[in-house]
């Protein structure tokens, strides 16, 4: 059992994080003419669909799949930048209602978000040390918050140098150590990063994602991270789950999914990872392009593009089912485990 610190409240750790039947639909206007001619209704894009996941604390959960499946979405949920179209999001037990502004300050507080481009999240105008504090604002005083900035600056591998620079001061690398530092300033439990390393040169995303690591071992933070780059979630999870076109298709600890992939989308995805210790073998495209949130496939949206699929995945739609293994999977086809193709595991990120 985990007390928790803030609430006071005895609950199973397994509950730290537990999202139910979340769900975000967001109508899209047609154009003008076919509003007029045919008095259509708007679009709906369905961006999240009826994804259910728990998070332990401590734990990271990757979230991975291609362009458009949802997964800026899902993290924009759960810190209430959106507002759920259906479903539950619960933080220790504890209902998260609408939006960030409906939520009390101290509950805001508790979930922060990394964002994926550290140009655009960081205001030009102010300074690091107004930056990096801006979640203290009025809760101390100006030299306590200059302090509070001074330490929050080393826990990122900056120093207090930096604390009269402006962002344009700063590389992409440092830029997002910066946000790192704003983030943890606010001294949440759950940090969703969206994609936190994908506008960094190579060489540094590295860098920033083990400063994520260390930072979550030493306070003992929970993740959401989300990437389209398996290798970088098998680096930094605890356990996966792969979406295709809003919803989870396959979730499972992060061994097991990586050595005994079952889902064919999850499967299409590692084929597509660089392996070094094959490096003369070509990488598999997964054929077809992903199709349109505005009108997704029926039954099993992945159908148009699945080599294992029958008759019936163009009608009915698979749900989520357990295999034993802590897998779920949602596929009417798989159901033993495909024996692991030697090779399928990602290369490690190198640490620099
Ligand atoms: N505010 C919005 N209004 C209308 N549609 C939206 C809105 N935000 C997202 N979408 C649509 O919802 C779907 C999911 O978008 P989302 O940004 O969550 O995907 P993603 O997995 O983060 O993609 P990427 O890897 O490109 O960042 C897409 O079809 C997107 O166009
Ligand atoms: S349900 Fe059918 S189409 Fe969908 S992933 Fe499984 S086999 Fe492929
Ligand atoms: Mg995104």
């Amino acid at each position: 059992m985990f007390r928790s610190p803030r609430r006071g409240a005895a609950v199973p750790e397994a509950t730290f994080l537990e999202l139910r039947g979340l769900t975000k639909h967001f109508a899209v206007p047609r154009p003008l003419l076919a509003r007029v001619v045919s008095r259509a209704p708007p679009a709906v894009v369905r961006a999240v669909e009826s994804v259910t996941l728990t998070l332990r604390a401590g734990e990271t959960l990757g979230v991975v799949g291609e362009s458009g499946c949802g997964k800026t979405t899902l993290g924009r949920l759960l810190v209430g930048l959106e507002v759920p179209s259906k479903g539950e999001i619960r933080l220790r037990g504890q209902l998260l209602e609408g939006g960030a502004h409906q939520r009390p300050r101290a509950l805001q507080r508790r979930i922060q978000m990394v964002f994926q481009d550290p140009y655009a999240s960081l205001d030009p105008r102010w300074r690091v040390r107004d930056i990096i504090t801006e979640p203290v604002v009025g809760e101390l005083s100006a030299a306590a918050r200059r302090e509070r900035a001074v330490q929050l600056l080393r826990q990122v591998g900056l120093s207090e140098a930096d604390l009269e620079k402006h962002p344009h001061q700063f590389s992409g690398g440092q830029r997002q150590r910066l946000a790192i530092a704003r983030t943890l300033c606010a001294e949440p439990e759950l940090v969703v990063c969206d994609e936190p390393t994908s506008a960094l040169d190579v060489s540094v995303q590295a860098q920033v994602l083990n400063l994520l690591k260390e930072t979550q071992a030493r306070l003992g933070l929970s993740l959401v991270f989300i990437s389209h780059d398996l290798a970088v979630v098998s680096h930094v999870s605890t356990s996966v789950a792969v979406m295709y076109l809003g919803r989870v298709v396959e979730s499972a600890p992060r061994a097991v999914l990586f050595s005994a992939p079952a889902h064919p989308y999850t499967r299409a995805l590692l084929e597509t990872i660089p392996d070094v210790r094959r490096p003369g073998r070509r990488r598999a495209a997964i054929p077809g392009e992903v199709p349109s949130a505005l009108a997704p496939p029926p039954g099993c949206a992945f159908h148009p593009r699945c080599p294992l699929a029958e008759p019936r995945c163009r009608v009915e739609r698979p749900e989520l089912r357990p295999l034993g293994d802590g897998t779920l999977v949602a596929c009417h086809v798989v159901g033993e485990r495909a024996p692991a193709e030697p090779g399928h595991g990602p290369d490690e990120v190198s640490e620099t």
